[in-house]
């Protein structure tokens, strides 16, 4: 593997699957695989989960990691080609990407959109140049548009509790106070309808349909309650409106996902990528019932980032 940028990076998503399993049986297994490699990770953004499963990802295949936030303790960066650099901009991200690739073997980013212009979001710019600029392999940390280690490490979670040779998996807008990207329900679409084991139903209300790219052969309702009946997987997740673009629209308590939403599910799984507001995106009932896979698929991050490491690092 080249880059990790979207789940068209991966040759053979089952393997990639079977990959973290098989890192999650026996993590103590892949210790050379990074030997006296050095792995580099950058967050223009906070981060809880990304941050430490990556980097114990790498410890696990005997990497060496560098962390930095570079949107706090780097200069500031210019992304413009071509700019007169007077303001207060100080160092280019052509620059940047070239020097930190001397230092680090793979490079880790994380950048979020800003919201305000689409077309600038989802040309994914940050990340398109640090694949342009660096001389290593890029791994996304999550862009303006996906966040493939989270995507990956769902499909371990939904094929670890279940072997049905046809799940039904429903993303579900829910209700969130804030503006938030659209990058986490893009990309678990995108690995959905990738995975040969799922049919995939996406529910929002109006103003948040996902991007057709996304959605692919999807089926897309407005009904929640609908959606919901006999599901096997619920991943629920916020996201800004996409015909507002970046605007919170709508913050109708009622797609909260509850107890009572789950009871008309298949004994369905909950799932969530965290952070998770309590009683505002799902209540606490469902988050901490027995069919709540929050943490397990928190665990998962680690394994899916150590698979995606390894590939790479045996492409070398
Ligand atoms: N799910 C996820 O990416 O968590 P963090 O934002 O904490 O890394």
């Amino acid at each position: 593997m080249e880059k990790f940028l979207s789940v068209n990076d991966v040759q053979d998503l089952n393997e990639i699957v079977k990959s973290a399993l098989s890192i999650k049986a026996n993590p103590e297994a892949y210790g050379d695989v990074g030997k006296n490699k050095m792995l580099g990770l950058l967050f223009f953004n906070p981060s809880l989960r990304t941050r430490l499963s990556t980097q114990r990802a790498a410890r696990h295949l005997g990497m060496d990691v560098m962390v930095m936030n570079i949107d706090k303790d780097g200069w500031k960066i210019e992304t413009e080609d071509g700019v007169i650099m007077d303001g207060d901009k100080a160092e280019h991200l052509k620059d940047a990407a070239a020097v930190i690739s001397q230092y680090c073997d793979i490079i880790g980013v994380r950048s979020f959109p800003n919201l305000q212009d689409k077309e600038e979001d989802y040309a994914d710019g940050i990340m398109k140049d640090f694949v342009k600029y660096a001389h290593v392999p890029i791994v996304s940390l999550e862009s303006a548009t996906r966040h493939p280690l989270q995507s990956l490490a769902d499909l371990v979670t939904i094929r670890e509790n279940s072997d049905k040779p046809k799940k039904k998996v429903v993303l579900t807008w829910a209700p969130h106070p804030r503006a938030l990207p659209q990058a986490v329900p893009n990309s678990f679409a995108e690995w959905m309808n990738a995975a040969d084991d799922v049919e995939l139903v996406i529910t929002a209300p109006e103003g948040y349909e996902l991007d057709p790219e996304f959605v692919g052969e999807a089926t897309f309702t407005t009904d929640q309650d609908e959606a919901l009946k006999d599901a096997d997987f619920v991943y629920a997740k916020n996201w800004s409106s996409t015909t507002e673009y970046g605007k919170v629209v709508c913050k109708d308590n009622s797609w909260q996902v509850t107890e009572e939403k789950m009871a008309l599910t298949n004994n369905g799984k909950f799932m969530h990528c965290l952070p998770i507001r309590r009683n505002v995106v799902a209540s606490d009932g469902v988050l901490d019932s027995d069919n709540s896979l929050i943490i397990e698929e928190a665990n998962n991050r680690t394994f899916a980032a150590a698979a995606v490491l390894k590939a790479i690092l045996e492409t070398e």
